[in-house]
């Protein structure tokens, strides 16, 4: 199963994401592990689009620690309402973000991330956000509302 994730390089946006999310779903829907499906989530996102950073952080107390991810080393913990990330827990709604140089606060991980998106995953019982997905690029302005109507598609899939 895993090896067959690489196939969708080619094609539209909206077509490799379409590729991508029924594969993502045969590969979660049996696994109750939150790390293991984060894990293979962030790793997909990763092969599949090349982004420069795919990863989550899960909420823990008054912050951010730093769950699975894809990518160079990054920031262990955030506060709340801190950096892009924070600020999408706070006001629990997915945050886009064209150019990270103009969003105030951000959190710079890396100097090489250009723009990111961010989307809040809320918990099934008490429906607060319990973890966040974090997905920067290497470009301006790389991402836009189909991506975060999949992302969001794709996070529906894990169970928090
Ligand atoms: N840039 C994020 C921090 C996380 S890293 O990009 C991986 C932020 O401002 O919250």
């Amino acid at each position: 199963m895993a090896e067959d994730l690489y196939i969708a390089e080619e094609g539209s946006l909206k077509e490799r994401y379409e590729s991508l999310i029924p594969q993502l779903q045969a590969l979660t829907a049996d696994e109750p592990d939150r790390v293991a499906n984060m894990a293979n989530v962030a790793a997909a996102l990763k092969e599949t689009f090349g982004f420069f950073w795919v990863g989550f952080y899960r909420v823990e107390r008054e912050q951010l620690v730093l769950g699975p991810f894809q990518g160079p080393v990054a920031c262990t913990r955030i506060a709340y309402g801190r950096g892009v990330c924070g600020t999408a827990w706070k006001e629990s709604k997915t945050l886009i973000v064209p150019d990270v140089d103009l969003f105030p606060g951000h959190i710079a991980c890396s100097s090489l991330s250009r723009s990111e998106i961010v989307i809040p995953i809320f918990s099934e019982g008490e429906g607060e956000v319990c973890a966040l997905l974090d997905v920067d690029s290497d470009r301006l302005d790389a991402f836009s509302e189909t991506d975060a109507f999949y992302l969001q598609k794709i996070l529906s899939l894990l169970k928090f």
